[in-house]
């Protein structure tokens, strides 16, 4: 019989999943019962028959394997039958979405703080995805936040910590622990999903590119994809061993934490693609040679020629992206006879669209894109559908833009991000906006006129399910949108978005600088929010 061990404890105030899980500094998470009243709050709250199967993901940051092995523990406690666990600790995001459907597994725990830093003075997070693949929906995160202000106990057993870098079964307390492969899975799926005897063709014809790993969990698998099975050249995956800290780096892949790679793209010896995913891997950026793709373009972009991708043949049933995404996605859509969903930001509002094959295609303009084929955003699978598409249609990826906006029309799109802000002012910012709805409409910002300013709420067309408050949404007569939103993945302060966009029509502007072509709606976001005001700062701090 298994002793388990009940362990007294008392609840912790903040432990309220935000937009991806639990996020706070390692500090936090090391103080004692912190991490264990979470995970047991999850394992208090979520259903599962006795026996289940559980998957644990991790990006390889500081303090994964002390927590991986204590939920090990645990769920020997709770009752679980087996665990699954990623060589090393390792297991992305979008790789610990696909090893829960492919095992049947009833749920995962990714820990991650994703694209943001890492290390003993940094950030730690613990998010769970339920037996989909996908991110706890809301009813499930706040079942388990309400757990967690009532906790006074949580379960483990005495056992060893096992050897996680040893591939192999070994038993915990009657349980079973698979230490597995961490890539094969991933890879094995990828080379289902794609033409990869096209891509090879293209590498060998010449066909360039750089990846950069950030030092984060994506390295072996971009090793492993395009170096072993692609054939592109060794050194072509850079900063590909994953690193406790990130290299000291954000891993965050933008124009700002990826400069480097930004500045290859635009310079003389740039490869024909640049790519870079973040801290777990779900994340990605796209820049051509001399072409930087935002991520609300990508998604239109990818959507427009996901057919080419043998496994997307014939398929696509809808797209969906995020409330501030651009519009860009709309006009691919509308063009293709296929519906267009609008939902808040989040990857697990996208879930319950691809459950019921509402949608193929997903994307956020935080850097995420994403199908049917796992739960979770992908940024390798973005990466190499693009490399698909490129292989495919034999172009370069300026001249698929160029082309996609003669066709479509372009979305000017920018953020604008206010880091570290006091959060007092960042909400009475948003309250006072909030206030001011009534009495926008019809309002006119310079050349802008207001034709409706609301507060986005989203109704899942599948369960019927409402979500309140999920940003302020001010669109103007020509088309134009401004959004304000406050960040909910931070661990300090707050972090005011606020999300620019202006469409030009095919026959239109479409080759011009963006901050210029979005000047009256920067302006019009001072006057709407009053930022200088509200924030003390006079610019942002990121502009994406
Ligand atoms: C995470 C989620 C994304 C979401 C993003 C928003 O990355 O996985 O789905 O778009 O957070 O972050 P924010 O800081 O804007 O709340
Ligand atoms: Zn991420």
């Amino acid at each position: 019989m298994t002793q388990i061990v009940t362990v007294q404890t008392q609840p912790f105030d903040g432990q309220a999943p935000g937009t991806s899980g639990l996020r706070k500094k390692v500090k936090v998470f090391q103080q004692a019962n912190y991490a264990e009243n979470f995970i047991q709050s999850v394992f208090d709250s979520v259903t599962r028959d006795p026996g289940a199967t559980l998957v644990i993901g991790g990006d390889g940051r500081f303090h994964n394997r002390t927590v991986i092995q204590q939920v090990i523990r645990m769920a020997a406690a709770n009752g679980y039958g087996r665990v699954l666990v990623g060589r090393g600790g390792i297991l992305s995001t979008p790789a610990a979405s696909h090893v829960i459907r492919k095992y049947t597994a009833s749920g995962g725990l990714v820990l991650s703080a994703s694209h943001n830093p890492g290390g003993p003075d940094e950030d730690f997070g613990i998010k769970y995805n339920i037996a989909n693949g996908g991110p706890a929906p809301e009813g499930v995160t706040t079942a388990i936040h309400a757990r967690t202000l009532e906790i006074d106990r949580w379960l483990t057993v005495e056992a060893d910590d096992i050897d996680l870098d040893r591939i192999g079964d070994v038993e915990v307390a009657g349980m079973t622990v698979s230490v597995i492969d961490p890539v094969a899975d991933y890879a094995d799926l990828m080379e289902e999903l794609f033409d990869f005897a096209a891509i090879r063709k293209a590498v060998a014809d010449g066909f360039t590119m750089r990846f950069d790993a950030m030092s984060a969990v994506t390295g072996p698998y971009a090793v492993e994809i395009l170096e072993n099975r692609l054939g592109f050249a060794k050194g072509t995956v850079v900063n590909g061993t994953p690193l406790e800290d990130f290299g000291g780096h954000h891993p965050d892949p933008n124009l700002i934490h990826a400069k480097e790679l930004h500045d290859l793209m635009m310079g003389e010896d740039a490869p024909d693609l640049g790519a870079a995913s973040d801290g777990d891997g779900d994340r990605n950026l796209i820049i051509g040679r001399g072409r930087f793709i935002t991520p609300s373009d990508s998604l239109a972009m990818l959507a427009a020629n996901i057919e080419i991708a043998p496994a997307y043949k014939g398929r696509l049933a809808g797209i969906a992206r995020s409330m501030p995404t651009s519009a860009a996605a709309d006009r691919v859509a509308e063009a293709l006879g296929v519906p267009c969903f609008e939902t808040p930001t989040g990857w697990k509002f996208f879930g319950n669209l691809l459950d019921a094959g509402k949608v193929t295609i997903c994307g956020e303009e935080s850097a995420g894109t994403g199908s049917d084929h796992v739960r979770e955003k992908d940024g390798l699978w973005a990466v190499l559908l693009w490399l698909n598409i490129l292989a495919a249609r034999q172009i370069p990826v300026d001249q698929l833009a160029r082309e996609h906006w003669a066709r479509f029309g372009r979305n000017y799109y920018a953020r604008h991000d206010y880091e570290g802000i006091a959060k007092d002012g960042a909400d009475a910012l948003m309250a006072e906006i909030k206030d001011s709805l009534g009495v926008l409409k019809g309002h006119a910002f310079g050349p802008l006129t207001v034709k409706l300013a609301d507060s986005f709420s989203y109704s899942d067309p599948v369960d019927g399910s409402v979500s309140e408050n999920q940003g302020i949404r001010v669109l103007f007569e020509d088309g134009s949108r401004i959004v304000f939103r406050l960040s909910g993945t931070g661990t300090q302060g707050a972090t005011l978005r606020v999300y620019l966009e202006r469409y030009e029509p095919a026959d239109g502007r479409l080759d011009e600088e963006t901050g210029a072509m979005l000047a009256d709606q920067i302006v019009a976001a001072e006057a709407i929010a009053g930022i200088v005001e509200h924030t003390g700062r006079t610019a942002p701090d990121v502009i994406t």
